[in-house]
């Protein structure tokens, strides 16, 4: 084979593609950028919610109440480091084998292992049929910036996600993918619930075989899920139309403190005969923010499919992360695999979600007391970490800049900012606001 006939093999859009030096002209030269170009560069406007944390940082008054960004605190206020994960650091410190060697491309297996089974269930037709695989990934990002959509499943041409969630990195993530994004209602501001009737709509109306990014449990923002009978519902159309489940999973056990409660929808979709992705991060059931835990898992119809899948996993793992980080993923493992530990983390779990589900009651509590107007039941009803207040962008400003409440521009409100020493001062700035913007 000549020089100029030697074909090189490049990614576009996930699939593997020929190109012949003949055809490209400008193969091999180097990608150069003047510096009038660079000059030309944009400014990219700043994420909202880190900027929103950016200012609730700076704001020095002690009255500052953090509600922005979904991260636990305890009831001091404070970032926990769950008593599971500092035994299993010092498990792992203690290891004379410990070492920091690049992890294979798939990340640990025994990690992916159980990361499979605490979403699909220890006895899953899909585990026992071994039509699943499972890769370590950051935390859930892996599989929004890669171009799995179009690898896996080539049918699929369209996305949709959350209006409400247009500030946040989802749809920013998938446009990076190349997927088109489309938006659907799954609020109802006016009922303060589930845009039920429209959200089947959209299903009904979408293209056959539109991908579904679907929250597995305690939705956010609205912190807002489906009953049993409206994931039924859903996943009848959803399969009437060939849709795909792609199901986000960042709450799996903090939601309702139970790991098999919160895994019921996944498990349901698995149940219908779907194929579907499960991206589970591990950020706030572990408290692992930084380190970027996380596993996808897929499900399919046999073990050739699956296999075949787990290849292209481990291909886009190269050429987009390179190689998972290890330090999170080695702690979960070790939870995972130590019962007492494992025994401990669910009880961590259940002190997070029950402290939240606390402060749910005391905000309606001091609410009612302050016979502040409105109907506040949704706060009671609303799950997991968020708060879909229902406070408008005006009120969202005023709480802000007279009291030092900081929540995002939709006016929900990280549920675990809360405490015992802020949440009556929270519920007075409310009710003040709702009676005066
Ligand atoms: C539903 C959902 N998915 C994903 C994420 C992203 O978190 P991480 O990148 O830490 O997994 C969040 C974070 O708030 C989330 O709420």
């Amino acid at each position: 084979m000549t020089a100029a006939t030697k074909k090189r093999r490049t990614q576009e859009n996930g699939n593997s593609v020929e190109h012949s030096n003949k055809q490209s002209k400008t193969a091999g030269m180097p990608i150069t950028l003047s510096s009038s170009e660079y000059s030309n560069l944009t400014l990219e406007s700043e994420d909202s919610i880190f900027k929103l944390l950016g200012e609730c940082l700076a704001d020095k008054s002690p009255d500052t109440i953090n509600l922005s960004v979904g991260a636990y605190r305890d009831n001091n206020g404070k970032p926990w480091v769950l008593p599971a994960v500092k035994k299993a650091k010092q498990v792992l410190f203690n290891d004379p084998s410990a070492n920091h060697e690049y992890l294979a491309l798939e990340g640990i297996a025994s990690f992916n292992e159980e990361a499979a089974k605490l979403i699909l269930g220890q006895n899953s037709s899909a585990i026992a049929q071994k039509r699943y695989s499972a890769i370590q990934t950051i935390c859930d990002c892996l599989y929004y910036k890669s171009n799995l959509g179009q690898v896996i499943i080539a049918k699929v041409s369209y996305l949709l996600t959350h209006p409400l969630i247009k500030t946040g990195n989802h749809p920013k993530i998938f446009a990076a993918a190349g997927l088109p994004v489309v938006e659907y209602e799954y609020w109802n501001p006016k009922t303060r619930s589930l845009n039920y009737e429209v959200l089947l709509a959209t299903l009904n109306e979408a293209p056959n075989g539109s991908i579904f990014v679907l929250h597995a449990c305690a939705h956010n923002p609205t912190g807002l899920d489906p009953t049993h009978v409206q994931w039924k519902k859903i996943a009848k159309i959803m399969k009437s139309k060939a849709h795909f489940p792609f199901f986000d999973c960042a709450y799996q056990g903090f939601a309702s403190g139970d790991l098999d409660k919160d895994a019921w929808a996944v498990r349901y979709f698995v149940e219908q005969g779907f194929d579907l992705l499960c991206a589970q991060s591990f950020s706030k059931n572990f408290g692992l923010y930084s380190e970027r835990v996380g596993c996808l898992t897929g499900v399919f119809s046999n073990s050739e499919v699956a296999r075949k899948a787990k290849s292209q996993f481990v291909c886009l793992v190269r050429c987009s992360i390179s190689n998972a980080p290890g330090f999170g993923a080695k702690l979960v493992d070790i939870i995972f695999k130590d019962e007492s530990l494992c025994l401990e983390w669910k009880k961590n779990l259940k002190e997070m979600s029950s402290r939240i589900t606390g402060m749910r009651e005391k905000v309606v509590q001091h609410l009612k007391q302050l016979e502040t107007p409105g109907d506040w039941s949704h706060i009671l009803s609303q799950i997991g970490m968020f708060s879909y207040t229902g406070l408008t962008m005006q009120q969202v400003a005023a709480i802000k800049s007279k009291f030092h409440v900081y929540m995002t521009d939709e006016g929900r409100i990280s549920m675990a900012g809360l405490n015992e020493g802020n949440v009556r001062k929270f519920a007075e700035a409310v009710n003040w606001v709702v009676r005066n913007i």
